[in-house]
């Protein structure tokens, strides 16, 4: 495994604070979830300037269901929005568009949007976006978990060929590599049930800085950070042969 972690191949945001941002500013919440539409797509740019690979964002947990009825209106219909206005761009830039979490839930308009950017994008490779709607962690593994019971019930595996690798691939993101950095904005140090068994070994930086005002300079911050980790995957400095603080 790498331990020289200068670039990470996969990095996974937490946009929070649009709210906190909103009232600050003396606007409505709306306001700040609409610039938060518009600081992921300027680091979006960014981030293929930098030819990072993977990047997998929070936008809708399952948690969020439990906010006010006018709020999720209002976010489900930005996702619509930005869908619209953004992917002709994403394509021109050789992005992929994926999208991950539990679907069925949406109305038909939006997972008509969602599939439809899903597949004009599919063959770009510059760089990924995954975007995580009705995502939860907790989710992702009894999902897991439930897809493995069929293969049993079906006979198609046995017992003895559960492993972490099986689990691995029954969860969201098999296909990518491990998420290397985690930043969430906003101040919160926790996780929100985001991703919970792929984070495993995952280098996590917390700001304070509301994801409205996150630009290019904080999240060149978090890569610096992030570039200064010494991985060390369970083994010792001496086996990883590099001593950072040296
Ligand atoms: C994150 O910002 C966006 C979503 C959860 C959709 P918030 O809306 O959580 O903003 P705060 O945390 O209330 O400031
Ligand atoms: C996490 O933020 C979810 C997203 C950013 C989409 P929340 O604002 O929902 O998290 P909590 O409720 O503060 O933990
Ligand atoms: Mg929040």
């Amino acid at each position: 495994m790498n331990s020289k972690s200068s670039k990470p191949k996969h990095i996974i945001i937490i946009m929070d604070g649009n709210g906190r941002w909103a009232e600050q500013n003396g606007l409505l919440r709306s306001a700040g979830h609409k610039v938060g539409v518009k600081v992921l797509r300027n680091l979006i740019e960014h981030a293929v300037k930098l030819e990072l690979t993977t990047i997998t964002v929070y936008a809708f947990s399952r948690e969020n269901w439990q906010r006010p009825k006018k709020e999720i209106e209002l976010l489900l219909d930005l996702f619509i929005s930005s869908l619209e206005s953004e992917v002709k761009d994403l394509h021109e830039n050789n992005i992929k568009l994926n999208f991950i979490g539990e679907t069925d839930k949406f109305s038909k308009k939006l997972k008509k949007s969602m599939s439809e950017s899903e597949s004009l994008t599919s063959n770009n490779s510059k760089l990924t976006l995954n975007v995580a709607l009705n995502y939860s962690g907790r989710w992702d593994i009894y999902n897991a978990l439930l897809s493995i019971i069929d293969d049993m019930a079906s006979k198609k595996i046995t017992k003895n060929e559960i492993n972490e690798e099986l689990v691995n691939k029954k969860l969201s993101l098999a296909d990518y590599d491990e998420p290397d950095l985690l930043i969430r904005t906003g101040g919160e140090r926790r996780l929100s049930n985001y991703f919970l068994w792929q984070i495993a070994y995952t280098e996590m930086y917390f700001t304070d800085i509301l994801w409205p005002d996150f630009n290019v300079d904080q999240f060149d911050l978090a890569l610096d950070w992030y570039a200064k980790r010494q991985r060390r995957f369970g083994k010792t400095s001496e086996q990883i042969g590099e001593n950072k603080n040296a």
